[in-house]
């Protein structure tokens, strides 16, 4: 990866994950880049100065007003100068004040006075990254068109574990290449991972021009094959019908029926590192399809139509000896104690992860934009997210898939 020439700017706010961006600093250094960085008052808490002038060759700006800094940089000129800003860790706080527009020290002016591409790399305790404050500000900085990278998942310094992460150095570094236009060398963390992802509705024909069918759009299925071939895994959509294209990268094979779906999931299933069920699949289908349409009686009489099972498309695949590391299936429920029964479908089917949505919530479930989920883990614990959109709710699930499938975990 070749940087040379390329002028980043990194503002380091203060929290513990301050120390991987000293390592960060190294990695754009070692690029070819020239390197400056702002830090935060509180980020000094965490790192002192002196350790990111060794690492960066240049002096450390962390004043706004501070004659010897201005001096050598001012800190228009330190906006002006650079082609982007990367801000790691990000933190709640420093979030809050880059969404509001606020000036109220020398990487927050930096910022505002900033025109290039930001890359955002958040870091909090998971409760301040979930909150609903916190997601609007994210939100609001995403609208803005700004990269923000991660937070990731697992064990945070306060003891809590779930997602605030800061992501790995290589990941913002990465990000970073991309926003500059450069192109990314590092492999993703997904490289060289094969995953399988069913989407969308199936339609189980009743004849030639009938069928019961569902309002799964594929919105959700479809975010999560975008994020996982994003991070370098080799993707294969199975999806039904849907008005959907094809997210890059992703290979699709079409379907219609469940049969259909379980034929294609069988056929390719193999040698798989993960398997994601976002599909709504038909339970029932009828016993038997009539060839030609089914013509309306002149008595005025309706009709019966027999329906029988489906087969469990991922309850056959956590059944093979052969299985995916990790499987994980959805649950599409309606009403009563989401979390008992997410529990529960995740133990009946066999799988590692469960995503569990209410879909007669506002905002939830089939075909908006949005999602509100929880995710209940091998060990049964819930981790409930907030609403968020589908490629959100994407990222998240991938976050879970990507540390299951960790070497050491
Ligand atoms: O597509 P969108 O409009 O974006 O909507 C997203 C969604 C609501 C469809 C999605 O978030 C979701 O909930 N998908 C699962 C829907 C569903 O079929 O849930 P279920 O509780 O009936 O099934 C449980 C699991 O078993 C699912 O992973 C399902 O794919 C799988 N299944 C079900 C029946 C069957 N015959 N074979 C299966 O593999």
């Amino acid at each position: 990866m070749d940087l040379t020439g390329r002028r980043i700017l990194l503002g380091v706010s203060g929290g513990i994950a301050a120390y991987k961006s000293a390592e960060l600093a190294r990695l754009f250094v070692k690029a070819g880049a020239d390197v400056r960085v702002m830090m935060t008052r509180a980020a000094q808490e965490f790192v002192g100065a002196a350790t990111f002038a060794a690492l960066s060759g240049n002096l450390v700006a962390t004043e706004l007003f501070d004659a010897q800094q201005e001096a050598q940089i001012g800190h228009i000129e330190m906006a002006d100068n650079a082609q982007v800003i990367v801000l790691a860790p990000a933190t709640a706080n420093l979030l809050a004040r880059l969404a509001h527009g606020l000036a109220d020290d020398l990487v927050t002016t930096v910022y505002l006075a900033f025109t290039g591409p930001v890359v955002i790399a958040p870091a909090m305790n998971k409760n301040m990254w979930g909150h609903a404050a916190t997601q609007h500000n994210v939100e609001t900085l995403r609208a803005r068109g700004h990269v923000l990278v991660g937070p990731g998942d697992g064990e945070m310094a306060c003891g809590h574990v779930g997602v605030g992460r800061m992501s790995e150095p290589a990941q913002i570094f990465e990000a970073t290449c991309a926003a500059l236009g450069v192109a990314g060398e590092l492999p993703g963390e997904l490289t060289g991972r094969r995953v399988l992802v069913t989407a969308g509705s199936t339609r189980e024909a009743i004849d030639p021009v009938r069928f019961i069918g569902n309002r799964s759009s594929g919105k959700m299925g479809y975010a999560i094959a975008a994020e996982a071939a994003a991070r370098g895994a080799e993707v294969l959509l199975v999806s039904g019908p849907t008005a959907l294209a094809s997210p890059a990268g992703v290979t699709r094979i079409d379907v219609e029926s469940a049969s259909e779906m379980a034929e294609a999931v069988d056929a390719h299933i193999a040698d798989r590192d993960a398997a994601i069920f976002a599909a709504a699949v038909a339970d029932f289908t009828p016993t038997a399809r009539a060839d030609l349409k089914i013509k309306k009686g002149a008595d005025g009489q309706g009709m019966t139509l027999e329906l029988g099972r489906t087969r469990d498309i991922l309850a056959g695949v956590t059944a093979r000896a052969d299985r995916p590391r990790c499987v994980v299936g959805f649950a599409a429920e309606t009403g009563g104690d989401l979390a008992d029964k997410a529990r529960d479908k995740r133990r009946r089917k066999g799988c590692d992860l469960l995503v569990a949505n209410d879909v007669s919530e506002a905002g939830s479930g089939f075909a908006g934009d949005t999602n509100r989920v929880l995710i209940v883990g091998p060990d049964d614990t819930i981790d409930q997210l907030p609403l968020l959109t589908k490629p959100q709710v994407a990222a998240r699930i991938l976050d879970r898939i990507t540390t299951f499938l960790k070497p050491e975990a």
